[in-house]
């Protein structure tokens, strides 16, 4: 039976996936009209940067600028992501009130992407986690490659699950499921969310899905029926990781939008307003919107 859910959440994680994975510089002050442009179409969770080596993603080495810059919205969170204390210490002198660590399914995207084993990186985090306690910060967390490796191929749904597990009981509110390559497919989407929702309340679960292979709305869709309700998405399909080769954008927050809007699941975010925040952000980067949606440019 079918147990879609009546309002889903969106994070929208385009300013901080999607952009971390740029080459050519984008200005600050770019990322900044992104992301205020963002908070003016009804989003709660947006994405904003991330504090981490600026040897590892350059691009975002300008994470306590974009954090100056913004205009805050009340009643919207903008999390940054954090690899250690460092990042931390970093983010907490800027204000940020919500972060999220992250690790994976896969010792060797672990390695490739942190420098970390997954036991290493949950020790990681213990001491970011009493931090952010103390600070009164929330922490999401990320498990990536739930559905494949680029290095290892296969995923055992078991790891995936035990990793949420365990970011759940480090503290974190909500786990993020990645399928940071973009291979999954529909049932296999089922069974992986099935396996870690019996470690893992299924409303603290959220889906990360690329689209690299086009599969990202029917893998959605798939896990909306079983009743799954928080959804990552990027504005104009902006992503990819730089320690996944091959990872393209996340599923546009556009089509995700759409598709909700037919299947009468709320949402809070206005459709017109976001179309146009992807194509500022298209515009700028000069290319085209990779959502389907802003590629006919209208509903
Ligand atoms: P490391 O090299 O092992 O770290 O990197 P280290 O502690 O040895 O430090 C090396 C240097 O980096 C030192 O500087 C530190 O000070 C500096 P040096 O002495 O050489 O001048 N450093 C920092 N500087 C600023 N902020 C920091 C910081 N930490 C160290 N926070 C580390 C380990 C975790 C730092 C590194 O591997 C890193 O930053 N990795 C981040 C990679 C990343 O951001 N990947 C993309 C995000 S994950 C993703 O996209 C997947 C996701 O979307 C879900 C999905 O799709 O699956 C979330
Ligand atoms: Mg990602």
């Amino acid at each position: 039976m079918a147990n879609f859910p009546s309002k889903v959440k969106i994070v929208e994680v385009g300013a901080r996936d999607g952009l971390q994975n740029e080459h050519a510089r984008i200005w600050t002050a770019t990322k900044v009209e992104l992301i205020d442009r963002l908070s003016a179409c009804g989003l709660k969770v947006i994405e904003a940067s991330s504090f981490v080596s600026p040897k590892w993603v350059p691009q975002l080495s300008d994470a306590e600028d974009v954090y100056a810059g913004i205009k805050r919205a009340p009643g919207v969170s903008y999390p940054a992501l954090v690899p250690n204390i460092q990042g931390m210490q970093r983010a907490l002198k800027v204000g940020v009130e919500e972060i999220a660590v992250f690790t994976a399914a896969s010792e060797t995207f672990n390695q490739r992407n942190i420098n970390a084993s997954i036991s290493e990186s949950i020790e990681r985090f213990q001491p970011v986690m009493d931090l952010a306690s103390e600070a009164g910060v929330r922490v999401r967390g990320y498990v990536s490659c739930v559905l494949g490796c680029p290095y290892e191929g296969k995923v055992p749904v078991d790891t995936v699950a035990t990793v949420a597990r365990e970011l759940l009981q480090l503290g974190c509110y909500e786990v993020s499921l990645g399928d940071t390559i973009g291979v999954g497919t529909p049932r296999a989407a089922q069974i992986m969310l099935e396996r870690v929702a019996r470690e893992v309340p299924l409303d603290q679960l959220g889906l990360h899905f690329h689209d690299t292979r086009g599969q990202a709305l029917a893998n959605l869709y798939a896990c909306l029926e079983m009743g799954a309700q928080i959804i990552d998405s990027a504005v104009a399909g902006l992503g990819g990781c730089p320690y996944a080769n091959g990872a393209t954008g996340n599923v546009a927050t556009e089509d995700v939008l759409y598709m909700l809007q037919g299947m009468d699941i709320e949402t809070g975010v206005d459709l017109e307003r976001l179309l146009e925040a992807g194509r500022f952000i298209s515009a700028a980067l000069n290319r085209a919107p990779a959502s389907k949606l802003g590629r006919i440019g209208k509903l």
